[in-house]
């Protein structure tokens, strides 16, 4: 997210400091290309696709393929990338049957106003058979870091339910959402992955928590809140040479459109 003084206005993300700090969110994920399988021809959709990426390499295998993101700057850095994006939102996909497959990659989190929405939308998108495969966070994601932005943030006059911008549901719940949703499972995993970090907590909150920090205006106030939250998290996540690792937790799945 880039700097604002003006917390109420949504923040567009900084593609420059998710490509310095956060490239490991694609690179983790590239054997959900692999469950996704895309075949020469297929027509893909890749929501939530960030700065492209992976949605590069689902074009590498030869299937026509468009991402969609929320973000401005990020539709921007992944047509710089090659290949078709547009700006849109999750929760409001217009399509009707005209993919093979929808990918989705450490996007579902953060569509949270309505869930089911999504998958209601992804499941238009599809033609009948059709393919959903996606990866997100699964309950107990990144806990302490998620606990110590709510905590502090409390703790400074805050309401973390305003502010919270992730939806971490238990495999269970997901799986339920989805066969509401027209949709039958094929496979599903839920696992633990310590992700080491390629730097300080510090960068991964300024990159990744912008919804926490906006509420604080840049400058001593801002910094207060992360100098807090880092404080926290020292001893659960930074090992004695100075690594930071993150408990992400992750939900994979692939799913068929009834
Ligand atoms: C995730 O991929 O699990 C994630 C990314 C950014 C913020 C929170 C979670």
């Amino acid at each position: 997210m880039s700097a604002s003084d003006d917390v109420s206005a949504p923040e567009d993300w900084d593609a420059g400091q998710y490509a310095r700090h956060a490239r490991f969110v694609p690179e983790l994920a590239r054997s959900l290309v692999d469950w996704l399988a895309p075949e020469a021809g297929e027509r893909i959709l890749d929501l939530g696709c960030g700065d492209g990426v992976l949605t590069q390499a689902i074009a590498a295998r030869g299937a026509r393929v468009l991402g969609v993101d929320r973000s401005p700057a990020f539709v921007t850095a992944a047509r710089d990338r090659g290949v078709e994006a547009i700006v849109g939102d999750g929760h409001e996909l217009q399509y009707e049957q005209c993919f093979d497959a929808v990918f989705s990659n450490a996007a579902l989190h953060w569509m949270i106003t309505d869930p089911q929405a999504v998958i209601r939308g992804v499941a238009r998108a599809l033609r009948t058979g059709g393919r959903f495969v996606a990866e997100f966070g699964g309950e107990g994601n990144i806990a302490p870091i998620h606990a110590a932005l709510r905590d502090e943030a409390a703790a400074r006059g805050r309401d973390p339910d305003q502010l919270d911008p992730w939806y971490f549901p238990s495999l269970e719940t997901y799986m339920d959402q989805l066969e509401s949703g027209g949709f039958s499972i094929v496979r599903k995993e839920c696992f633990e992955r310590p992700t080491p970090l390629p730097g300080d907590v510090s960068n991964w909150l300024q990159t990744l928590a912008g919804p926490f920090l906006q509420a604080f205006e840049v400058g001593t106030a801002r910094e207060a809140y992360v100098a807090a939250v880092r404080a926290r998290l020292i001893p659960e996540l930074c090992d004695n040479s100075g690594q930071w690792i993150a408990p992400y937790v992750r939900l994979r799945f692939e799913a068929r459109k009834n």
